[in-house]
């Protein structure tokens, strides 16, 4: 999809689609308090093209409701849509990325392949963080999932622009709208390799992609394997990964920017399970297909890695994706038997399918080997975080409030979604062994959180952030903004959280 800016006045730009925003202004409450549907447009010619409708009390400009006039009268665009925000008072910079989102997938299935979308004028939904907002949404919504239909047909857009009224800075806008084109493209990066199957995405070939993506964009990227991992005594994530006849992948993306020899090394480090069958405590066969996305958070963590590269903020950053199979096989490991970590510490396996924390157990302890100064993690972790916070919000775990905070005041700009839990002693004696250091699961009850133990034993006292995603990586209804499927979570929080050291 191609992106740009136009600062023409609206009336004058040749378009096959229009989309201009409303929103209800009514602020009185009860029964007689109608929906107030106003245009977010201080063109004339728009505005009356647009009035009759809105007068009409059909249209309530509710969040992405859509109404589309065509042959607007006195516009030179083919179409005018129409797309509600709901509530002004309540609209945000997210409630325009999830507008431009509804135009992007209003177009798609109509076969529209060239859209505007006209910047809103309203304080709270104007200016360059809304610009940004909305290359974002009209990306993100552009991608589909169907990459294996035999007979799909290319409906994605090929031309998406964002009309800005003539009097605005033209630089900061346009500056702001370059970030979110490259945001929106490496969040699709991600959902890709996620969207892919376990057949096709294996770990040699989850390896493959990141060494392409780091060529593409300048990282420095390393892919190991079995070797590797015996020479560092990856002793947990080779546990996992003897279960298959797939060799792992070692995933090390670098971003040293020139200049930057010393301040904070943010270590970045993704579960890339690219199947979890469960190992010998083999998975229920029900859902177990939704198993390929299991290494989404080593996904996000490589789309995090794109946007870092493209956005060039002035701190040092290591990425490692532990990438490799659990199946159940002769060689797989059993439950009872004890591994010997990277770190040195023994882990007695309680239960074959509690295989994420072992490979990044090793993958924060090499993150802490190659210098890392800061971690933070991303893995579809625990089917507990979903039955803790539901599909809304990802789990978010620290050892340290400080950098937690950082993370969490990126939060407004990513619009996602993150709900902090506890840690604390009485949860890490949930996962003490009797004949080793400690056992990869604690039981039944705060199984989100003891997971979240499981991994601080392993970045010990170094200031660390762990992100489940479990329960937000792969969303099953479809938005009016976003394809059903995989999400890509975290890849827009944890490149602010990085931007957070250096700007
Ligand atoms: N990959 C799963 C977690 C998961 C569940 C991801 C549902 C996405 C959706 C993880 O490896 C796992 O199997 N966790 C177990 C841990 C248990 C054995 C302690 C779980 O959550 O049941
Ligand atoms: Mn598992
Ligand atoms: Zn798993």
């Amino acid at each position: 999809m191609k992106a740009d800016l136009s600062f023409a006045p609206l009336a004058q730009i040749e378009t096959e689609l229009l989309a201009v925003v409303a929103a209800d202004t009514q602020t009185a409450k009860g029964p007689d308090a109608t929906p107030q549907p106003t245009l977010l447009s201080a063109d004339e010619a728009v505005r009356s093209a647009a009035s009759a409708v809105l007068g009409s009390g059909e249209y309530k400009a509710g969040a992405n409701e859509t109404v589309l006039i065509h042959a607007p009268a006195g516009l030179k665009a083919k179409r005018l849509l129409i797309v509600g925000v709901g509530k002004q008072a309540k609209a945000a910079v997210l409630t325009v990325r999830n507008a431009a989102g509804t135009a992007v997938r209003y177009s798609k299935p109509r076969g529209i392949r060239e859209l505007v979308f006209a910047l809103p004028v309203a304080g709270n939904l104007a200016g360059a963080a809304c610009a940004r907002s909305a290359a974002e949404g009209a990306i993100v919504a552009d991608f589909d999932p169907d990459t294996y239909k035999s007979d799909r047909k290319d409906v994605s857009v090929q031309s998406f622009t964002l009309a800005a009224p003539a009097n605005s800075d033209e630089a900061a806008l346009k500056a702001a709208f370059c970030e979110g084109v490259v945001v929106g493209e490496s969040q699709n990066f991600t959902r890709t390799l996620v969207n892919e199957p376990g057949n096709v995405l294996t770990p040699t070939e989850f390896g493959r992609r990141a060494s392409a993506m780091a060529k593409e964009v300048g990282l420095k990227c390393e892919v190991h394997s079995t070797e590797k991992l015996h020479e560092l005594k990856m002793g947990a994530f080779w546990s996992v990964a003897q279960g298959s006849e797939e060799p792992p992948a070692l995933i090390v993306a670098r971003y040293e920017p020139d200049g930057v020899k010393d301040g904070p090394v943010l270590g970045l480090v993704g579960k890339g399970i690219t199947f979890d069958t469960g190992g010998i405590s083999i998975k229920p066969s029900d859902n177990m297909e939704k198993m390929k996305y299991d290494m989404a958070g080593g996904a996000a963590m490589l789309g995090a890695m794109r946007a870092i590269a493209l956005l060039k903020p002035r701190v040092r950053v290591v990425c490692i994706v532990c990438a490799t199979e659990n199946m159940p096989d002769g060689k797989a490991q059993k439950p009872g038997d004890v591994q010997t970590a990277m770190s040195g510490k023994t882990i007695e396996i309680i239960n074959t399918d509690a295989e994420g924390r072992l490979v990044l157990a090793d993958g924060l302890t090499y993150a802490r080997q190659l210098g890392a100064t800061h971690l933070i993690d991303a893995a579809t972790l625990t089917g507990a975080v979903g039955v803790a916070l539901g599909m809304v919000n990802a789990g978010l775990f620290s050892n340290d409030d400080g950098t937690c905070e950082k993370f969490e005041a990126g939060l407004e700009t990513s619009g996602e979604k993150f709900w902090r839990l506890p840690l604390g002693d009485e949860y890490a004696d949930l996962i003490k062994s009797e004949i080793g250091d400690i056992k990869n699961t604690g039981g039944r009850y705060g199984g989100a959180i003891t997971a979240a133990e499981f991994l601080h034993v392993f970045a010990e006292d170094t200031p660390w952030i762990h992100l489940d995603i479990a329960g937000t990586a792969w969303i099953e209804d479809a938005r009016p903004y976003m394809a059903k499927g995989p999400s890509g979570y975290a890849v827009r929080s944890v490149v602010e959280w990085v931007r957070s050291y250096g700007g």
